[in-house]
């Protein structure tokens, strides 16, 4: 098993719920600064968005950009083709289905929140789907809750109650994309929600 899906957490896979509660963490606020520090994409050029759940991300990409995203859950996809389906591409997948035949190459891949939902088995597959979807000099860039020095007793106590049942270590999450990517950039992060949380932010470079 690889989520938490009882009890209050079973409200979260209606995407309305899940929405808010991101807008309520501060989540939204954090995914602006990801796509513009972070994944900083290049006018003109395409995008993948990995696990895009309700396609939240779109709203901080530039419209100049081609935002191309995909998720295993149909509520999800239903949500964010309702909501975002003039501003980009949405398909029902996991990262263990091939892209859709003439999908393309993309200069940038986004995983926000999804490795901490994946076995070490399915993480591979998800550095094996976006290192064979990106250009030579393209990125993939990773978010995802981590235990870290700075994680206190409270954030431990709040990030293992995630619905994702593989929160790791930053340099857990780095191995898992190293066999795909020459370079990989951990960044740890803390103070970045409205509650205490830590987690780290990955950038993977060089696909091979
Ligand atoms: C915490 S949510 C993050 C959603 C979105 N990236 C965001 O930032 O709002 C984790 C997402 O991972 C997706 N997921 C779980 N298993 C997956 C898989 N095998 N392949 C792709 N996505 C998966 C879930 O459906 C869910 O939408």
């Amino acid at each position: 098993m690889s989520e938490r899906t009882t009890g209050a957490r079973a409200a979260l896979s209606m995407a309305g719920v899940y929405q808010r509660l991101q807008d309520v963490l501060g989540s939204r606020r954090f995914q602006r600064r990801l796509i513009r520090e972070h994944v900083a994409p290049v006018a003109g050029t395409r995008m993948l968005d990995l696990g895009c759940g309700t396609g939240a991300l779109i709203e901080h990409v530039p419209r100049d950009v081609a935002y191309h995203g995909f998720d295993p859950s149909e509520r999800y996809i239903a949500a964010a083709r309702q909501r975002w389906g003039d501003r980009g591409t949405f398909w029902c997948a996991g990262v263990g289905d091939p892209l859709p035949h003439g999908a393309g190459t993309f200069a940038r891949a986004t995983a926000i929140g999804v490795l901490h939902h994946l076995d070490d088995a399915t993480a591979a597959q998800l550095a094996a789907r976006a290192a064979e979807a990106l250009t030579a000099d393209g990125a993939l860039v990773t978010y995802d809750p981590a235990i870290t020095p700075a994680t206190s007793r409270l954030a431990r106590f709040v990030i293992e109650r995630d619905r994702g049942m593989h929160v790791r270590r930053p340099d857990d999450y780095a191995a898992l994309l190293a066999p795909r990517f020459a370079e990989v950039t951990v960044v740890a992060v803390a103070g970045h929600l409205r509650i205490p949380y830590t987690g780290c932010i990955i950038t993977a470079r060089r696909p091979r």
